[in-house]
């Protein structure tokens, strides 16, 4: 996409100065604008990686949402600060699970006489304080593309788990890789009493599913895929696993936003891919590999706006204030969180 030149100029100056002493990372559902500065880009599993493995940049400038910067302050040494270039880029899921809200539902489960039994496993997209909760209780957290391998290493330590804030990853998941039936997923609806269950109910499950979902990728339905199949023989399918469960198990293919562009690279030349995920890496892969045929599963646009939040102006504006000394939009999460986050993080990070 055009950006302004002045501001590209701008933005590589502010970079140049600072040198080694920044680092920019930058996710894959980023604007192109903002993307042509990112040392690093990555789905969130990466994104955390590369922040930890940074101990010599001073900044991380954290292009993406407000989650995946919290997460890199908590896994980043205490001299380092994660700069996140727009504090209103938040993430719509995260927002579904308030600690507040979790822990009832852990008192709901105390009360069912599950809650011994249960491992909480959060997926990245959550705050601090949820992550610093699972820590706390013996879970994990996971991403997109290791949510088998956590559920894994969830399921040998307890009988149940539950599943916080998507409950299209987790039952995705759960069903289509880890053999459970639907019947032995429960979606908890924290706007209700008990989560809306009967103890019957709890007692069954095996899968306890917050009610949570992604406001992007919950556009795509099943008439998306039989539309696309219809227009393009041949068409590929392939989908994020935050997608609903009647499009996932319609798609060929299903995976995080690394396992997409891996996916695509290594796809025959001619070869044509409908991808169900957000629009600015859908456009990014149709640039990447002019000889593929790449299109958007929907026939809407489907931007995820906090994401877009992140642009060159705030991105220009975040590296010239670092140049000038002056740290802006710091995110800090307090000591206590970031114990127990990091113990649930690192429980991921050492996943087999
Ligand atoms: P991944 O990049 O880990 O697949 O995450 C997708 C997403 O929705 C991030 O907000
Ligand atoms: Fe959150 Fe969905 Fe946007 Fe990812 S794409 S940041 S899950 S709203």
């Amino acid at each position: 996409s055009a950006s302004d030149p002045a501001l590209v100029e701008r933005a590589r100056r502010a970079k140049a100065a600072l040198g080694d002493r920044v680092f920019v990372l930058g996710h894959h559902y980023q604007r192109d604008e903002v993307i042509q500065f990112a040392d690093v880009t990555g789905d969130s599993f990466k994104l955390a990686r590369e922040a930890a493995a940074r101990p010599d940049a001073e900044y991380i400038v954290f292009c993406g949402v407000h989650f995946m910067a919290e997460s890199a302050d908590i896994l980043t040494g205490d001299s380092q600060r994660v700069v996140l270039p727009d504090l209103a880029a938040g993430c719509s899921m995260a927002d579904m699970a308030t600690f507040d809200q979790v822990e009832e539902c852990w008192e709901a489960l105390e009360d069912a006489g599950i809650a011994g039994v249960t491992v909480p496993v959060t997926y990245m997209n959550s705050s601090a304080d949820i992550k610093a909760f699972c820590g706390r209780n013996g879970g994990v957290v996971c991403t997109s593309s290791n949510a088998k391998r956590a559920l894994d290493w969830a399921f040998s330590r307890g009988e149940k788990v539950l599943f916080l804030p998507d409950q299209h990853l987790g039952r995705n998941t759960a069903v289509l890789e880890m053999g459970l039936s639907l019947d032995e997923c429960v979606v908890y609806n924290p706007h209700r009493p008990n989560g809306g269950l009967t103890a019957e109910q709890l007692e069954n499950a095996k899968m306890i599913l917050w009610k949570g979902h992604c406001s992007v990728h919950g556009r795509f339905t099943p008439e998306c895929v039989d539309d696309v199949r219809e227009r393009i023989p041949g068409v590929n399918v392939l989908v994020h696993p935050e997608c609903r469960h009647e499009v996932v198990t319609k798609a060929d293919h299903v995976g995080s936003t690394e396992y997409i562009i891996k996916k695509l690279e290594e796809a025959p030349a001619g070869s044509s891919w409908a991808v169900g995920t957000e629009l600015n890496l859908v456009k990014r892969l149709g640039q990447m590999f002019p000889d593929k045929n790449v299109t958007f599963l929907d026939r809407t646009v489907c931007y995820c706006s906090t994401m877009n939040r992140i642009d060159l102006p705030h991105l220009v504006w975040a590296l010239e204030s670092l140049a000038a000394g002056q740290v802006v939009n710091q995110i800090t999460v307090d000591e206590d969180t970031t114990h127990w986050a990091k113990v649930a993080l690192e429980r991921m990070l050492a996943l087999p």
